[in-house]
């Protein structure tokens, strides 16, 4: 049986949060997409980390952690993240396995990156350049290195060769950045990574299953920046949404049980691209401020905006969310008045619908206004403790999207959530 979480909106719902507080629930724990774009943040001890490639259920002994084949892995990154964790102990060789399938991120991928986003100007898709939308492409058009082939002999001559593609296409973009000093460290950190678990990775998950095992797969990114449905071509480059869950870890759709939505009490945005309900006022700046609103892997301020129940709802059906997480309901505890976005309007006609292309239809927000709640909901242990205001908020949410919200997040600290239902 597996469970999934994950995002609803633009990304940094608090997934890692929210999958650090139910690992313990699992045996093991499963990234099945993205690569080191993701920042999940969570709290081990009162101290904050910052995963981007490792899975969030690693500091759990006992939990098991996967990296599937859908993720796009840099070394070098994982090298890194592997030193932070074993400040607390934590031993990846131990606790962490590896696909084979898993596709590598190489230093030329990242050239390319910034190589695209500056030659797309204006039109940059605001990536965190890590890469990932080279090394997808790479798979895509069947170019790619994987894991796996770290094993083979002739890997550094099939690294060279597609290096050399790389220098090509980097020439074209009359990209000069020196990257041989990536490139020491993107060997060094190989070394370290074939010292870890690598699986096949489907038999190992699916052995897990068959012995009744309980599995997690974490998402990265959120729905609306899926590949397919999210606001294209601003989006990422994988599939973020639960279908990704099947191709991006080898399992059948009938072992997919509960998929856990986790979204914002309200919404944000880094990176270019549509935000029907971004608020560039100082309201928007209040949210960022409490909200602390910076991105988890580039420091960006992340934009910010009430909740769009439109682009949820789309997000609802796309995965077949069965229960809801909010998360920072406390960032509105200040606020008198809360506005939620139940429609919209596309060329004067109100929609509920999200239009084919959001930055060129540019469907103006449609709002319902409610009181907020304006207390904080510390001492609440179930949905009827909440403030009545914020019962109202909820019930809203949940009647309007069909699902119900199961947990309310009320901070960023491990144990800082409110299970209503
Ligand atoms: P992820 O990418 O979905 O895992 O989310 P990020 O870690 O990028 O961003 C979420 C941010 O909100 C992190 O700084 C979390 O520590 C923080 N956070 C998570 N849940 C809550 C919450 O309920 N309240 C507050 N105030 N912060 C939260
Ligand atoms: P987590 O897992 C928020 C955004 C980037 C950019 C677009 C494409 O922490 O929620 P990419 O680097 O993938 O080519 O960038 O997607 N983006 C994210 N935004 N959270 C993330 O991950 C993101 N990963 C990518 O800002 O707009
Ligand atoms: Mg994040």
């Amino acid at each position: 049986m597996i469970d999934v979480i994950l995002g609803l909106q633009w990304g940094d719902e608090g997934k890692g949060k929210i999958v650090d507080y139910f690992a313990k629930e699992y045996d093991l724990i499963a990234r099945f997409q993205g690569g080191p774009n993701a920042g999940h943040t969570l709290y081990v001890n009162n101290q904050k980390v910052v995963l981007h490639q490792i899975p969030s259920g690693v500091f759990h002994s006992g939990v098991i952690n996967l990296i599937g084949n859908g993720v796009v892995l840099d070394p070098v990154t994982l090298k890194k993240e592997a030193e932070k964790v074993a400040a607390f102990g934590i031993d990846l060789k131990k606790n962490l396995f590896i696909s084979d399938r898993t596709h590598l991120i190489l230093p030329t991928h990242r050239a390319l990156d910034k190589a695209s986003e500056i030659s797309k100007g204006n039109q940059k898709i605001g990536s965190t350049l890590k890469g990932i939308a080279p090394a997808y492409m790479d798979k895509t058009g069947r170019n790619g290195l994987r894991v796996g082939d770290l094993l083979d002999k002739n890997f550094t001559t099939a690294y060279i060769k597609l290096r050399l593609k790389h220098q090509r296409l980097l020439d074209n973009f009359n990209f000069q950045e020196d990257i041989s000093s990536w490139e020491e460290e993107f060997f060094e950190a190989l070394e370290f990574l074939k010292e870890l678990n690598i699986v096949h990775g489907e038999y190992f998950i699916n052995n897990y299953l068959k012995e009744g095992k309980k599995v997690l797969a974490e998402g990265a990114q959120g729905s609306m920046l899926d590949i397919d449905f999210g606001t294209f071509p601003y989006v990422t480059s994988s599939n973020t949404i639960s279908a990704g869950v099947c191709s991006g870890l080898g399992i059948a759709p009938q072992q997919i049980r509960d998929v856990i939505g986790v979204t914002k009490a309200y919404c944000t945005r880094v990176g270019s691209g549509p935000f029907p309900t971004e608020l560039e006022t100082e309201t928007g700046e209040k949210l960022r401020k409490i909200g602390n609103e910076f991105g988890a892997t580039t420091g960006r301020p992340r934009r910010c905006g009430w909740i769009d129940l439109v682009a949820l709802q789309y997000a609802c059906m796309i995965n077949g969310v069965t229960k809801l997480v909010m998360t920072k309901s406390d960032v509105l505890d200040t606020f008198k008045e809360l506005e939620v976005c139940t429609s919209y309007k596309v060329n004067g006609k109100e929609t509920n619908e999200i239009p084919f292309h959001m930055d060129r239809q540019k469907p103006e927000p449609v709002y319902q206004q409610f009181a907020g709640w304006d207390t904080s909901i510390d001492a609440a242990g179930s949905f009827t403790d909440l403030p009545a205001k914020m019962r109202e908020y909820v019930s809203f949410i949940n009647k309007y999207l069909g699902v119900d919200i199961h947990y309310i997040s009320n901070g960023p600290g491990r144990d800082q959530i409110i299970k209503i239902k």
